[in-house]
């Protein structure tokens, strides 16, 4: 499989076209950034790191009936994965509150809630991703209302799936987010990436947060907390 024209560069990734029109390459970078790119750093191996968790997940929820746009590993720090139009939205799935909820509504962070939040985002860096209910989306014609209940259904399903795995590897899943694409065939599917980038992990027992919010926070052991989630999820690192 050969990489051919460079598509599209995001804050965390490199797209490219391949051979196969049905096909593109996702390359993961070290790059960091948080609060609408104000804030920029590199994290050493990130990209690796995020490559191999993201494929551990979507390979986990394929077996479990969700699809994902995941093909397969290529090397590192690329994936072969299905190509699909982005749908402009953020599905955020919440089980316990931190981050901008704490801030929005007030709650301390760590307050488990009592059933799982779904919000969208819309993905415009220009206006700060705003936060869109189901009528903005629809009246601005992101998503039909089938598409959204399909997305709300995958988020929660995906939720359940990823949250249980993770408690028996002794990490919490407080938050998430998805993006969702269509295929050629106008079918939705999990895409983009389900990595430290795009959670929040607490270990079980301590709290310890082994996810971005170390570099957001500037807590420090920012690698060492990516590869603590792949050993717990492998149980090693001999894959790296
Ligand atoms: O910042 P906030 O608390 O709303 O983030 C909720 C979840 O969504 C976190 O797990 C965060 O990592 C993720 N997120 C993301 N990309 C964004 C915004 C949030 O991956 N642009």
């Amino acid at each position: 499989m050969s990489k051919k024209e460079f598509l599209y560069e995001g804050k965390a990734k490199r797209i490219y076209r391949t051979d196969d029109p049905g096909k593109y390459l996702v390359e993961f970078k070290d790059e960091a950034t948080a609060f609408d790119g104000k804030k920029r750093g590199i994290i050493e191996g990130k990209g690796v790191y995020n490559n191999l968790i993201s494929a551990y997940f979507f390979k986990l929820l394929e077996k479990e009936g969700i699809p994902t746009h995941y093909l397969e590993t290529i090397s590192d720090r690329e994936m072969l994965v299905r190509a699909v139009t982005i749908v402009p939205l953020e599905v955020v799935v919440r089980n316990v509150v931190a981050g901008s909820l704490s801030k929005r509504l007030g709650l301390p962070e760590g307050t488990a809630l009592p059933a799982p939040i779904v919000e969208f985002y819309y993905k415009r860096d220009d206006l700060g991703d705003p936060m869109l209910n189901c009528s903005h989306i629809q009246v601005l014609g992101l998503a039909t209302e089938e598409e959204l209940k399909t997305m709300r259904e995958l988020a929660l399903r995906t939720n359940e799936v990823l949250r249980r795995h993770l408690e028996e590897k002794g990490l919490l899943l407080v938050d998430f987010k998805l993006e969702f694409g269509r295929t050629a065939e106008g079918t939705i599917i999990l895409a983009d990436e389900i990595s430290p980038d795009t959670c929040r992990f607490w270990d079980r027992a301590t709290t310890e947060r082994l996810d971005k919010d170390r570099f957001r926070r500037d807590l420090g052991g920012v690698a060492e907390a990516y590869a603590e989630v792949w050993r717990r999820l492998v149980g090693s690192e001999e894959d790296v």
